[in-house]
């Protein structure tokens, strides 16, 4: 209290680029199931709004489309990666990626070897197949392919034989710091720092994947606890039901870089037709920035003028915790 708190800056560095705000575009699967504009909608909103967009390996559109759409050259887009079992595949979408010019960091998702066991999915039985594009990623699912879900078909040729001795490999194919995600426990956070990763992204995959596996955010106090020193020595994400500002001040006052959000932004793509879209991708005030971007803008900046901060480096435990809980984490 008695903080100055008038001007208040949400600025960031994230894996080495600028960042208007310590959130991002979580990668998230097939968005033209919500919207004909699909993934680009959101590569542009990113671009505008000055927020990074983690491209899915499994987007319904190309890794140049995402590349066409981003509304300036300088702007980055980070790419998550499924590994192939057929590694060459794997080389040739890096290879695209790295040529596109518009990635500057690979994000690999390592919670899902196999599928979970995804019911709604299943009870779907949905005939959607042809929104994934041929190029975006696994690319060769087709309508009938035998599959009985989306997931199960677009889970077709992941890797189930990843190991942590090839983390080196892709980082030399691609030249890009290398983040882990879906990391949830102490231990494999400590593993990643020993591989050489740049980072990690703490995620239960939106609880999609193991049956009451830990929400991140209770993986971001183990490793208080048990790895502080992961902190030190690479960037931490995390994402999972992250729906407003506080959520997001709570995972940065606990040694968060910034938090990825998926459903809501597919949600918001989703949510408004075609010409809502285009009409607010032609102003200079797009409708994710309104109905995401800028609420959580706010939200942000509401919560860290509350607890009497200015800038985010100022954030840290004693912001969540009891002086008795702070002590024993
Ligand atoms: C529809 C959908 C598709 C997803 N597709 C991917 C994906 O292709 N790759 C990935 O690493 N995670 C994927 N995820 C997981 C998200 O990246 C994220 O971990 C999860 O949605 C948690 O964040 P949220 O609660 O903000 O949605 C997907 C999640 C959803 C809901």
């Amino acid at each position: 209290m008695f903080i100055d708190v008038t001007n208040c800056d949400t600025t960031t560095t994230l894996l080495g680029l600028p960042s208007s705000s310590p959130f991002f575009i979580a990668p998230a699967a097939l968005a033209k199931l919500g919207h004909p504009g699909g993934e680009v909608n959101l590569t542009k909103a990113a671009g505008k709004a000055g927020l990074i967009q983690a491209m899915s390996n499994n987007a319904s559109q190309s890794i140049e489309e995402l590349a066409n759409g981003r509304v300036t050259p300088n702007q980055k887009l980070w790419f998550q990666l499924y590994v192939t079992t057929d590694r060459k595949k794997t080389e040739r979408v890096l290879k695209r990626v790295v040529d596109s010019g518009a990635f500057s960091a690979l994000f690999i998702t390592v919670d899902a070897p196999i599928l979970g066991k995804r019911e709604a999915d299943e009870r779907l039985k949905a005939e959607v197949m042809p929104v994934l594009s041929e190029t975006s990623g696994q690319g060769e699912v087709k309508s009938g392919s035998g599959a009985k879900s989306v997931t199960k078909a677009l889970a077709v040729g992941v890797a189930a034989d990843l190991v942590w001795e090839e983390i080196a490999y892709f980082k030399r194919l691609t030249g890009m710091p290398v983040v882990i995600k879906g990391i949830m426990t102490a231990e494999d956070a400590i593993l990643a720092m020993k591989y050489g990763c740049e980072g990690i992204y703490l995620s239960n995959h939106g609880g999609r994947q193991l049956d009451t596996s830990p929400p991140a955010m209770l993986t971001l106090l183990e490793l208080r606890k048990h790895c502080p020193e992961v902190f030190e020595k690479m960037e931490v994400f995390l994402d999972g039901g992250v729906r407003r500002g506080t959520d997001v001040i709570k995972a940065l006052c606990l040694g968060c870089k910034a938090v990825g959000m998926g459903r809501p932004f597919l949600y918001a793509n989703a949510c408004y037709g075609e010409e809502g879209v285009s009409k607010a991708i032609e102003s200079s005030c797009s409708f994710l920035k309104v109905l995401t971007t800028l609420v959580m803008q706010e939200e942000i900046e509401t919560c860290m003028r509350l607890l009497g901060v200015t800038s985010l480096s100022q954030l840290g435990p004693e912001y969540v915790l009891s002086v008795q809980s702070a002590l024993t984490l």
